[in-house]
């Protein structure tokens, strides 16, 4: 039988917002491909509710918060030392703001930046230490379809989502000569506790239109852990600097 491309035996993967949603499922789907995964989001308890679901051992919880990414550098060099050295990263950490601008407080852009943006620019800082990764590797960003299509109410996520293409061409370029892709996924609606809320907050009218332009409806997390897994298994080998549009034909119209 032909070897599976997909196969990740050997890969350590730090999977980051792992405690819920798209992150959990990312998770899962690596350890049912072989990785060893790190879990890391809040939430311990929830991390830990992904952890029994994983295939395979030698997994870990590590819990950490984002919106300290001055801390991020030492934490994951400690965690390189404990684990041994990565070779993926799939950050999937993040938070939605739904706000129009003129209610938008400094306040709530800090932090959306902060754990959005500048965690991501620290992690990939710190997952680059060769202590951590010497390479070959591949980084994964979960961006989002706000980060390439308009919609009211949603700049400042947006400018986080936007943020991450741009960040991820650049470490592409710079990262090639040691073998270390980096990528985003930019998924559209997807069935999550994130989806969840927007739906709890949004007229019923406003959230069945924004499912009909989904020409194949709301995905499930499974959906995009697929499309994480492609690129940072042998599949996505040669691709890097890449944004993966995940959104059931959101964006095709
Ligand atoms: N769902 C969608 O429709 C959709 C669409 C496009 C892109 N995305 C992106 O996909 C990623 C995952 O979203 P999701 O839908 O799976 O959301 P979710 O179910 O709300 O999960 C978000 C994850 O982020 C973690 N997180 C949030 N703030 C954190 C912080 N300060 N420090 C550490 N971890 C933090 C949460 O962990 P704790 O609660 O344990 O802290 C949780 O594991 C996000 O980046 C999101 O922007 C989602």
């Amino acid at each position: 039988m032909a070897a599976n491309p997909m196969d990740l035996g050997g890969a350590t993967v730090l999977v980051t917002g792992a405690s819920s949603g798209i992150g959990r499922d990312t998770a899962v789907l690596l350890s049912s491909l072989n990785a060893r995964v790190v879990l890391s989001g809040r939430d311990r308890d929830r991390l830990q509710e992904t952890f029994v679901r994983l295939e395979g051992d030698g997994h870990r919880v590590e819990p950490f918060d984002f919106n300290r990414p001055e801390e991020i550098h030492d934490w994951l060099r400690a965690l390189a030392t404990n684990v041994g050295q990565f070779t993926g990263l799939v950050h999937a950490a993040g938070i939605e703001q739904v706000s129009p601008i003129k209610f938008v407080r400094l306040k709530d852009a800090d932090e959306v930046l902060r754990v959005n943006v500048v965690s991501s620019i620290m992690l990939a800082r710190a997952f680059t230490q060769k202590a951590c990764c010497a390479g070959p590797g591949s980084m994964v960003l979960l961006s989002s379809v706000r980060g390439l299509v308009g919609a009211p109410s949603m700049s400042l996520y947006g400018a986080s989502k936007a943020a991450l293409i741009g960040l991820a061409k650049s470490l592409a370029m710079e990262l090639a000569p040691r073998r270390i892709r980096v990528n985003c996924v930019a998924a559209a609606c997807v069935e999550t506790e994130m989806l969840a809320r927007s739906r709890e907050l949004a007229p019923q009218s406003e959230f069945q239109a924004l499912e009909r332009a989904h020409p194949l409806g709301f995905g499930a997390a499974r959906d995009v852990a697929n499309a994480v897994a492609f690129l940072l298994a042998d599949t996505g080998r040669w691709i890097t600097g890449s944004t993966l549009t995940v959104d059931g034909g959101y964006s095709a119209q």
